[in-house]
């Protein structure tokens, strides 16, 4: 039996977020290339987006490549963005055909010419599709999200167009990347590490964070639902306390 047959499908969440980590060590453990990891890590790519599809996640969100990423040695970076290119053009019939829409969060006009092609060329081509929303993190920073956020409603300020009282939370929400996009009510971490990494800091503000050992080549389709499973076993409070959340009343 899946751990699939044992969700509740009135409960799934709208937007799952995923930090793939572990694909070096994967790789290392066995001997081979870290490369050869983020090669198998494109398996369990498709493994996440299948069940996310399954289940009908709305948005699912996969950190891809962090700004920091660029200090790693430069055949790492170079044969990740050829990953890149590779697959999101391998990819992209599969991805039509299975109605996913392909989106992007962070600074991509900094990514090489042929990744921002390809990238381009997807998601003109997945723009009407209604199945999940799959945003890739690339060339991604939080802070920099935010401050990019902050810069902007400053220059509004500045010119008067806005006044210091209209600094909502949803003004700062419609300012970042993700504007328009419901915050993740789950963000998963595989390869044991228990931190946020520079990933979506405002946005996570009340996400239940789920940490899975295995590393990220090895995640499936039953670890996805394993780690919605436990989502759904969780009280999310948000500050208050457990009567009033269970107070249907
Ligand atoms: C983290 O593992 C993973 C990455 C930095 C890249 C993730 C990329 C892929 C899974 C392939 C391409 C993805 C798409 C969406 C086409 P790590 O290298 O930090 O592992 P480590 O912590 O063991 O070194």
């Amino acid at each position: 039996m899946s751990v699939k047959d044992k969700l509740d499908l009135n409960r799934i969440p709208s937007h799952v977020a995923i930090i793939m980590d572990g694909n070096g060590r994967w790789a290392q453990e066995q001997g081979k290339m870290r490369l050869f990891g983020h090669a198998t890590g494109v398996e369990a790519v498709r493994e996440a987006l299948t069940a996310a599809s399954e289940i009908n996640v709305k948005h699912l969100t996969l950190y891809a490549f962090s700004t920091e990423n660029w200090n790693r040695p430069k055949e790492e970076v170079e044969g990740l963005m050829d990953l890149l290119v590779k697959t999101i053009a391998g990819e992209v019939e599969s991805l039509h055909n299975n109605d996913v829409r392909l989106t992007t969060i962070g600074n991509t006009n900094e990514l090489p010419d042929a990744c921002r092609f390809e990238l381009q060329e997807a998601i003109k081509k997945t723009s009407k599709n209604k199945g999940t929303n799959l945003i890739l993190a690339l060339n991604y920073s939080s802070k920099y999200e935010i401050r990019r956020a902050i810069k902007a409603i400053a220059a509004d300020v500045k010119s008067g167009t806005i006044g210091l009282n209209d600094i909502t939370d949803e003004l700062i929400q419609n300012n970042l990347y993700t504007a328009g996009i419901p915050d993740p009510e789950l963000m998963i971490r595989t390869s044991g590490e228990i931190r946020i990494s520079n990933f979506l800091l405002w946005q996570l503000a009340y996400s239940e964070l789920h940490f899975a050992q295995k590393y990220w080549p090895d995640f499936t389709k039953e670890d996805f639902f394993q780690a919605i499973y436990a989502y759904q076993n969780r009280e999310r409070r948000f500050g208050m306390i457990s009567s009033q959340v269970n107070d249907n009343s």
